[in-house]
């Protein structure tokens, strides 16, 4: 049986090991160990991209493209509210309730742009965009 010094001094070397290994694969840009933190790198660019779809149709007022998009951001809440961010860690309990929040604004723009409401649709975006803003300025590096 090992001592609990020899076992402890192992686990601090598998820490240390952990974390040079996930911190030497993002800065060459090798796969993330870390899953939680590859959903956030997954999910973000999607958003960018369904972002500018979603405000090119409200302003052309194609509701069934605002509503096709922001249900796809809507689809990926789930795994936003399980994702990690970097910064700020020991304030994950913020992290989640601005997903939260986030998360039901997406899905009032996909319920107002179901029912053709365009402009009803512009408001609730346009406060789910705010949500994306704060939770950058806490938690995106
Ligand atoms: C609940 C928090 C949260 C919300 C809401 C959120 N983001 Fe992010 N976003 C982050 C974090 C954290 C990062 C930094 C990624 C990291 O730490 O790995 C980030 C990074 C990004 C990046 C940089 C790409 C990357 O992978 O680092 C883009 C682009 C982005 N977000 C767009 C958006 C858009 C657009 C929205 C809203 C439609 C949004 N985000 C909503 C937390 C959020």
């Amino acid at each position: 049986m090992m001592k609990k010094a020899t076992m402890l001094a192992a686990c601090i070397l598998l820490l240390t090991q952990g974390g040079a290994l996930a911190h030497g694969g993002e800065m060459h840009g090798k796969k993330h160990r870390d899953t939680r933190m590859d959903k956030l790198h997954r999910i973000m660019p999607m958003y960018a991209e369904a972002q500018t779809k979603i405000n090119g149709a409200l302003e052309k007022g194609d509701a069934t493209t605002v509503e096709a998009e922001a249900g796809e951001m809507a689809g990926t809440i789930p795994d936003l509210k399980k994702a990690k961010p970097h910064k700020n860690l020991k304030k994950i309990d913020t992290f989640k309730k601005i997903a939260d929040d986030f998360g039901s604004k997406v899905t009032a723009t996909v319920a107002l742009a179901k029912k053709g409401d365009i402009a009803g649709a512009k408001t609730a975006f346009k406060k789910a965009e705010e949500k994306c803003n704060e939770c950058h300025a806490t938690f995106r590096d």
